[in-house]
């Protein structure tokens, strides 16, 4: 297969280019060289999508292409060109309107209004934009997947989301104390490693699969995730769990960020934002490895990469917290 990665130097679609020429496929990628290398095997055009897809690039004949923009006017430039090809568009799960409700994905949850301007600075713009690409996609390729991911994670996460865990887990081994865990144990969470997701995403686009999926990992309670995380870095932890409204008295944010606790969401608010049904991922190939791999193998990569990302809380500002300080 001639495989086009729009991208194929960062995460997820670096990782998608890596599958594809690991599978024999001919793979061309596309970024402007700013954000990192293409896999070995693929072949990388520099170029600027802000300026249009070059004319010699569109000259090309593909199979399928992958993209993974999240803005309107590089969307709108790539779908006109290729119109045979199959397009596996990534999208995100913040393209719902409802982060409320468990068990939900495209058939029944809301979606945000579409959203054009991309120098919007409307706080959702992010998943309106998203919203506004899908509809460019479908409305223009006749064969599409539309891929809806939740939280990814893995080696090379540029976020440092669920790299705190490893990291902190991994620390519990040496500093011996009690290890804050955010919430309820039973609040639901998702993850999905890129690898597994960029194994489905050159599936789709071999099997030319139609259609609007969320790729999502099972959901499972956020005590077992932290369990399973710390049986890949190899630690028995002690966790303490600190509720809500303590969190938010210590100045504690949600999901990401100086001062926050990785994963933690407010609920139930946010009861179903990593709790999508995998179900229609899983019919159509979608296929998971453990939390605990992808945790031993996201320390490995943390451990090997100075300079990697990690967010969240630092060890004085979580002992202040479970001090009560
Ligand atoms: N991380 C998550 O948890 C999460 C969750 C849900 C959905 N998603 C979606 O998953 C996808 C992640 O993709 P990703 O990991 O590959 O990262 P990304 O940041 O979305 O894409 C980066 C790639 O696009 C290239 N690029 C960016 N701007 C460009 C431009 N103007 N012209 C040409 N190339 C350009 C980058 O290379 P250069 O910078 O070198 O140009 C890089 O190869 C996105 O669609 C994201 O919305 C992510």
């Amino acid at each position: 297969m001639r495989l086009l990665v729009l991208g194929g130097t960062a995460f997820l679609s670096r990782a998608v280019a890596e599958v594809g020429v690991a599978r024999g496929h001919d793979v061309v990628t596309v970024s402007r060289g700013r954000s990192g290398t293409a896999p070995d095997g693929a072949r990388a055009v520099i170029a600027d999508r802000d300026e249009g897809l070059p004319d010699e690039l569109r000259a090309q004949p593909f199979d399928a292409v992958v993209d993974v923009a999240r803005f309107t006017a590089q969307v709108r430039d790539a779908v006109g060109a290729w119109p045979d090809a199959h397009r596996v568009f990534v999208s995100t799960i913040s393209v719902y309107a409802d982060t409320a409700t468990a068990s939900g994905g495209p058939g029944t949850l809301p979606l945000l209004a579409p959203l054009t301007d991309d120098a919007s600075e409307d706080p959702e713009a992010y998943g309106r934009l998203k919203v506004a690409c899908e509809d460019l996609v479908r409305a223009a390729v006749p064969s599409a997947t539309i891929v809806r991911p939740g939280l990814i994670v893995g080696p090379g996460d540029p976020t440092g989301r669920f790299t705190y865990w490893p990291a902190r887990l991994a620390r519990a081994a040496s500093d011996g104390g009690d290890v804050l865990a955010p919430g309820d144990p039973a609040d639901a969470v998702q993850v999905i490693d890129v690898r597994d997701l960029a194994e489905w995403i050159v599936t789709l686009a071999q099997r030319r699969t139609a259609g609007t999926f969320d790729a999502v990992g099972p959901s499972v309670p956020l005590g077992r995730l932290l369990d399973d995380v710390a049986a890949g870095v190899g630690v028995t932890p002690a966790f303490r769990w600190v509720a809500r409204a303590a969190l938010e008295a210590a100045g504690v944010v949600p999901w990401a960020g100086p001062r926050s606790v990785p994963l933690w969401l407010p609920r139930p608010e946010f009861d179903g934002m990593l709790a999508h049904d995998d179900a229609p991922a899983r019919a159509a190939g979608l296929r998971t490895r453990p939390v605990a791999d992808t945790a031993r193998d996201t320390l490995a990569w943390l451990r090997a990469t100075p300079g990697a990302t990690v967010t969240g809380l630092t060890a004085a500002e979580e002992a202040a917290v479970l001090a009560g300080r």
